[in-house]
């Protein structure tokens, strides 16, 4: 018996006969994309996230990339973001033509950092895009005035941190408005792809609404060339029950995350993240750091035992090949680089228990105390 990475089968089970019960309606309707259980949704996430309105879409990169459309951003622009993200947060920058200006993290909470980020703002800065990444939100009060006061967009890149709430506000809520992914194991995870912009500028949204649905509201009305990138009934119904239960869901993944802190606490080598011990953290992912020679070795001790880890991310946008032509080189983000080659996620989701974590714990004080030889058996 193993322990999972992440548990959206898990969270699969407590909705599925409610969702398969929904799913035998919407089938004799016959409305499998858009329609009422779309717009149902939408307008429960909107309240939930704290802003006037949602437009669901196909996915979360398409959530950031049709939100920078719609604010007009575009070629000689630049969108300013974090360098340790998943690719996705980069490449909706890219496809629209405006160039990414990459801002390394702060190393205790992997965040982007405040004044880097202001130091990087220039007269061609359309927009600011900070990540909550692993489930944690940004701190924006240090730049949100700068930005408001030189109209500089923000889009906020929520996709990891729906649930998360930084003084009351609800993460997408802050800037001018927030993306999401609903990948499956993302916290509001649905039975595929879908993803979703709120906001609560509606003319933002409106422009959205018809770049998702071939620069048109209505069928056969296209005001301008768009896209299709439609959330479908289906992922909605899920979505919509998974909602009811994300609050719980995140008091869940905090108290693991404590319990972690109990258990890691006094393994020499493990450092753990930093974070307000507070609504802001919805710990997507818990994620630790470790002397870098001995990460490999950790991570194969664990897999053994059937402990499922995963590196996110193994290495930072400039040093992707995609990425390569932005022109950045080794040490030009110095934090990112020294924690690329540190961090482990450890397994994080509704099924965790404290004996789970214990035991992740004790594999991986074991992994850091016995010599390599040992643990392959030697
Ligand atoms: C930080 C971040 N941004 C954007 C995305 C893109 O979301 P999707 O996979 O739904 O396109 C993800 C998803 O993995 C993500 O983690």
């Amino acid at each position: 018996m193993g322990i999972l990475f992440a548990g959206p089968q898990l969270e699969f089970e407590q909705i599925r006969e409610q969702w398969l019960a929904a799913v035998q309606q919407v089938a004799a309707r016959g409305v499998f994309v858009g329609g009422q259980a779309v717009t149902d949704f939408e307008a429960a996430f909107a309240r939930y996230s704290g802003s006037a309105s949602a437009a669901g879409v196909g996915n979360g990169t398409d959530a950031l990339f049709l939100t920078l459309k719609a604010l007009g951003v575009g070629p000689g622009d630049e969108v300013v973001t974090a360098v340790n993200t998943f690719v996705a947060t980069v490449e909706a920058i890219h496809h629209t033509g405006a160039t990414p200006v990459l801002v390394d993290c702060d190393p205790d909470s992997y965040l982007i950092d405040a004044e880097q980020l202001i130091a990087k703002l220039s007269s061609r800065t359309k927009a600011i895009i900070p990540v909550h990444l692993y489930g944690q939100m940004v701190d924006m009060s240090p730049w949100l005035s700068i930005a408001r006061a030189r109209g500089i967009a923000v889009v906020e890149d929520s996709a990891q941190a729906a649930g998360a709430r930084l003084e009351g506000k609800p993460a997408g809520s802050v800037g001018g408005a927030g993306c999401f992914s609903f990948y499956p194991d993302k916290n509001l995870g649905a039975l595929g792809d879908g993803g979703a912009v709120v906001s609560s500028d509606e003319s933002l949204l409106a422009k959205v609404r018809r770049l998702r649905n071939h620069g048109g509201e209505t069928r056969y009305s296209h005001d301008s060339p768009g896209y299709n990138s439609r959330l479908d009934a289906l992922q909605a119904l899920a979505l919509s029950m998974k909602l009811e239960r994300l609050d719980e869901w995140s008091a869940h993944r905090r108290q693991v995350a404590n319990c972690y802190e109990r258990h890691l606490a006094d393994i020499e080598g493990v450092v753990l993240p930093a974070h307000r011990h507070d609504e802001s953290h919805v710990f997507h992912l818990y994620v630790v750091r470790l002397p870098a020679e001995a990460r490999e070795n950790v991570r194969r001790s664990l897999q053994k035992k059937g402990i499922l880890t995963a590196v996110q991310y193994p290495l930072p946008i400039h040093q992707l090949p995609a990425f390569r032509h932005l022109g950045y080189g080794a040490g030009d983000f110095p934090i990112a680089e020294f924690c690329s080659q540190r961090i482990v996620s450890l397994p994080m989701h509704i099924g965790m228990d404290e004996e789970a974590v214990a035991e992740v714990a004790t594999q991986v004080k074991n992994a850091l105390t016995l010599k390599p030889a040992k643990i392959n058996g030697g």
